[in-house]
Formats: C-alpha cells, structure tokens, sequence
C-alpha cells in the first residue's frame, strides 16, 4: 500500500503520525458539511447528546454550542481519536459538560435510555453492519430520541466512490439504504435532508 493510500487509510481508524495529521485535517474537510447538518437540525434542545465515532471532536464542541444546556458523551474506537477530542475540548471537560470514552459503536457498554440526541458525522461508512449498529444507537436513546446521520456522500457520487475503492472496509450507502437500516432496527419518522447543491446527506430519525 503506498504512503497517500495508507494515509486516506486513517479515516477508519486514526493511529500514530499519519493518523494525527488526518485527525488535524479533518476539521478543514468535514466543517461545512457538519455545519450544514447542524443548520438543517431542528428538534427540541437535547439534555444528553452521544457523538458516535468523534474524530477530532470538532463537531462536539459545536453541538455543546448549539445546545449550551447539554451534556455530551463523545465517542470513538480510535485512542487517538480520543486523545484529539480530549485536547480540543478541555474548557468543556472542566466545566463538566463532557465525557469522552473509548468505544465500539457495534457493542456500546453504555447504560440503556440514557440519550435525547445521537449523531454520528462522517462515519457510518466504517461501521460493521447498519441494522446492528442502529438497533445499538436505539438502545441507548431514550424514547421519543433522536438521531442524526451525515454523511457527505448521497452513495451514488464518484468522488466518495473512489475513496470507497481505495479505503479498507468502507461503504457509503444511498439515503434509501441509510433509511431502510434504521427502519429495520425500529426508528421513525426517518426523514431524509439532501443538500442542494452537493451530495450531502442529513438523515433524522426518532425512537418511538
Ligand atoms: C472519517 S472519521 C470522522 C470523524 C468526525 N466525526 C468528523 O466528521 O470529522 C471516522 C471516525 O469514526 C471512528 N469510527 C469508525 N468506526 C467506529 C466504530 N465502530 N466505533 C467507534 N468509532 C468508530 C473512527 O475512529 C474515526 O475517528
């Protein structure tokens, strides 16, 4: 594998150098199409947030500021991931609003109908089988939560198809197959946001 391929590689699972300087890219490349799904993001202000695969912990730092009375759980299988999203947050960490933890999303150790808001930016492509991993999301949502999906590839762009044949273990799915997934592992009120200009998704749905 050579040496751009190995780093493009460190989407799935940032470790060691190139891993720091993926993580640090991040922010530049998935900034507008977070912003955009958080704009579109209309429901009642969340108390608890779970931000599943966190990357950098970029976008949890804007959740906390959308919603300035929440409490947010950050998420990623990643310890560098972690340690990223630890180093960017550290005002939050203090002022008790964050906890950040190393885990799986496909087997949460995570207490039952704790969460009003799930997201997940930028990562259902690396996640080991939707309909399992979703009917995990539902567990640890309360009912009458959400969760949002974003994703900047509607499935069906070339761009993200070419990462896709060039990243281990990555799919990018279409809004239909994104949909079908969360209706099989019991969401509702699945609705489907596309950008108008680019391939970008936001997919919401709610526990019932
Ligand atoms: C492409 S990065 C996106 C990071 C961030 N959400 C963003 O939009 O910039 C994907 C992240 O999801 C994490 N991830 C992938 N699969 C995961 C899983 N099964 N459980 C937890 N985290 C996962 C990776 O470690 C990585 O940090």
């Amino acid at each position: 594998m050579g040496l751009f391929t190995k780093f493009l590689n460190q989407t799935r699972k940032p470790e060691g150098f190139l891993g720091r300087v993926m993580l640090r890219g991040m922010s530049f490349g998935h900034a507008s199409v977070a912003d955009w799904a958080m704009s579109v993001l209309d429901i009642a202000e969340p108390s608890e947030i779970i931000e599943l695969g966190c990357g950098n912990g970029r976008d949890s730092g804007e959740l906390m500021k959308k919603y300035p009375a929440s409490r947010l759980t950050a998420l990623d299988y990643s310890p560098l991931s972690v340690e990223r999203t630890k180093a960017n947050n550290k005002d939050m960490i203090v002022a008790g609003r964050l906890e950040v933890v190393e885990g799986d999303v496909s087997r949460l150790e995570l207490a039952p109908g704790k969460f009003d808001l799930a997201t997940a930016f930028e990562t259902i492509y690396f996640w080991p089988g939707l309909e399992h991993c979703f009917a995990e999301v539902a567990r640890v949502l309360k009912s009458g939560g959400h969760f949002m999906i974003v994703s900047e590839s509607d499935g069906l762009d070339d761009i993200t198809r070419w990462f896709q044949q060039r990243i281990d273990g990555m799919n990018v799915y279409t809004s239909d197959e994104i949909a079908d997934a969360l209706t099989k592992a019991g969401f509702v009120e699945v609705k489907v946001y596309h950008h108008e200009s680019k391939p970008w998704l936001m997919v919401l749905a709610a526990k019932p």
